[in-house]
């Protein structure tokens, strides 16, 4: 697939990404006032789907964007941008703006149409359930500098951007985030989970973070094999710094380890048995949802 032959859905068509043009009046360029999404395929396959889009319908009442399309609608754009794009491994970019206005006017107006976007890219192969072959991951940490609406998937990112570029600078691939009480939030483009005496712990869901559709099938995963012991609770950044294990979740990283954080082995430094556990039992059932 290479990218300037990519086909992508502009409101309502298929057609090259060459020829996909919006307003510089639209109010998700202007004012980053839109939602999106980003929903894995392997293969055609595609995972989490009814509960992405659901997220994304969220985000969408929450700010007053209305959007006549169903789930069906969606997975139909999804599907047609897979055979048009090659089978491969891909990610499905969907993204709704409150659409273009003939004027820069903060609020809302209520007579213009969302402008709908979705298209696809490549994302690595799934990832392999094998300690000695997955991916290591190092991070810092800082302080989390966002907005206090973290829960609604909004293009407005920049805030996001801003943190991942502190790590991206410091030369690791992500940036954790803890609040101003020194308690974990998530990170800049992941969810967050500590393995602790082989207990599972992630933060609980609040106006702090996304809620992650990753986290969100990882919990009920493990939940129902009932192996290990799941909590969600607030979590200092001494327990991050004390941690047996760290991972970060999404929906292109599964269960990503994390083997470093501020230059600071995570445990041992090695990626941990639980870790292990918990992906193999993810790559197992990942695709029931
Ligand atoms: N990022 N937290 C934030 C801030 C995110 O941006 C993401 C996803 C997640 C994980 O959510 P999920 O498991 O539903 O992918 C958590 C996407 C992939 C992105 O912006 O590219």
């Amino acid at each position: 697939m290479a990218d300037n032959h990519n086909i992508v859905f502009l409101n309502g068509q298929f057609m090259p990404i060459s020829e996909a043009k919006i307003s510089p009046m639209d109010r998700g360029f202007l004012f980053g006032d839109g939602i999106y999404e980003v929903v894995p395929s392997y293969k055609g396959k595609l995972v989490g789907f009814g509960l992405h889009i659901q997220r994304m319908q969220d985000g969408m009442n929450a700010i007053g964007i209305k959007l006549n399309k169903s789930v069906d609608d969606w997975r139909d754009i999804a599907q047609s941008l897979i055979e048009q794009n090659g089978k491969g491994n891909l990610g499905l970019y969907f993204h709704v703006s409150r659409g273009a206005d003939i004027k820069r006017f903060h609020a809302y107006p209520d007579d213009i149409e969302a402008t709908v976007f979705a298209y696809a890219f490549e994302i690595p192969e799934a990832t392999v359930a094998d300690k000695t072959l997955v991916k290591q991951f190092k991070v810092a940490s800082t302080q989390d500098l966002r907005w206090k609406r973290c829960q609604i998937k909004s293009t407005s990112l920049l805030g996001n951007v801003m943190h991942f570029q502190q790590g991206h600078d410091a030369g690791v691939h992500e940036t954790i985030l803890y609040n101003q009480h020194n308690e974990l939030t998530e990170a800049s483009a992941c969810n967050v989970f500590i393995v602790k005496n082989e207990v599972v712990i992630t933060p609980p869901l609040d106006n702090q973070l996304l809620p992650g559709i990753t986290r969100h099938m990882l919990l009920d995963i493990l939940r129902k094999d009932g192996t290990l012991q799941v909590e969600e609770r607030v979590i200092s950044m001494n327990e991050v710094r004390a941690a047996d294990e760290l991972w970060i979740t999404s929906s292109s990283k599964d269960i990503a380890p994390v083997v470093e954080l501020d230059g600071k082995p995570v445990g041992n430094g090695k990626v941990g048995d639980i870790w292990q556990l918990a992906q193999t039992l993810y790559s197992a059932n990942k695709h029931n949802y």
